[in-house]
């Protein structure tokens, strides 16, 4: 049964740009968040990215009406009941994504497929708080969504291959590279990015060389877009902090281990772009100045 309509769980940065990726690749998206104020500030994260598309002339101001006009926000998980696909994308606390997908089970129609957007939990362990742990994958999307062209596509030793197709087929439909990967913590692109992104912290530490100095060395001398510092504070060290802990637990590897220095600035709330501060101080958000740290 191929995918006709979409229910995306969280309005926040990474569900926003799920529903509006969505909703520009033609299918109705309904969107949830716990309350009304969330929730417009997330439409209005996407109001501003479709007006900034209709500006660029990349998007005509009537096709940003349709587009807009596929959105539908809700407070009420009820209106889920028709979804075929549910993607979650709320905070990163399995607690609260377990709590979730059992209220989910309930609502939707045992056809539908769930998915998480998660970047670092386990899949299995949201599955199996569900009667459909054969209906249920990974869907992990990159930031900023409407611009990454890639989606990893998670399965689950219990996920029906038939399901799994569809889902991937879906990622395609988005104008995405979808790539296939299991339910090993960190899938294929945290598992590479958030060791190297430690190491530079590491390399910092240990003297090497200046935050600017290892940004332009990796993105000059790799072609990176962005240095590891500058994508660090891009990603929110908070984030960065809690997968890398994750993956610790999972695979006790040092590699995996967060660095001493990315502790303390989580501590001290300099958890990046999103906080003013973090490698770098963004009171000037256009002209970043470098912290010193070391
Ligand atoms: N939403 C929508 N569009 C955006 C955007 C956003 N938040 N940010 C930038 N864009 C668009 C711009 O409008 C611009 O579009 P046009 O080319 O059509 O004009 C385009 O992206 C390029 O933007 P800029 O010219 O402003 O800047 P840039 O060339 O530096 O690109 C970037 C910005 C795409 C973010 C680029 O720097 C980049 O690719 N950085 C790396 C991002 C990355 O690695 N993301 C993954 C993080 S890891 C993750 O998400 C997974 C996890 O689990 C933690």
């Amino acid at each position: 049964m191929p995918i006709t309509k979409i229910g995306v769980v969280g309005c926040g940065l990474m569900g926003a740009g799920i529903a509006q990726t969505a909703a520009q690749s033609g299918f109705p998206v309904v969107v949830c968040e716990t309350s009304l104020e969330l929730l417009q500030k997330g439409f209005k994260s996407i109001e501003k990215n479709l007006d900034r598309l209709v500006e660029k002339g990349s998007l005509s101001a009537a096709e940003r009406e349709i587009i807009r006009g596929r959105l539908h926000g809700t407070t009420n998980l009820e209106d889920f009941r028709d979804a075929d696909l549910v993607i979650e994308a709320i905070i990163e606390q399995l607690p609260a994504k377990r709590e979730l997908f059992t209220a989910l089970d309930k609502i939707c129609t045992k056809n539908a497929i769930f998915a998480s957007n998660t970047s670092s939990l386990s899949i299995t362990e949201m599955a199996v708080t569900t009667a459909r742990p054969d209906r249920f994958v990974g869907l992990h999307f990159f930031n900023p969504v409407p611009v990454m062209k890639l989606v990893e596509v998670v399965r689950t030793i219990a996920t029906n291959p038939a399901a799994y197709e569809v889902v991937f087929t879906f990622a395609q439909k988005l104008g995405k590279t979808a790539v296939r990967t299991s339910d090993r913590t960190g899938f294929i692109v945290n598992r590479l990015l958030v060791p190297y992104m430690l190491d530079c912290i590491r390399a910092l530490e240990e003297g090497v060389a200046s935050i600017e100095d290892i940004d332009n060395s990796m993105k000059l001398g790799c072609g990176y877009p962005m240095g590891p510092f500058t994508l660090l504070d891009f990603v929110g060290l908070d984030t960065t902090y809690y997968i890398a802990n994750v993956m610790f637990d999972e695979f006790k590897e040092k590699r995996f281990a967060p660095p001493a220095l990315l502790k303390r600035m989580v501590l001290s709330g300099w958890n990046g772009r999103k906080a003013g501060k973090g490698f770098y101080d963004y009171a000037d958000p256009k002209n970043p100045k470098a912290m010193k740290l070391v």
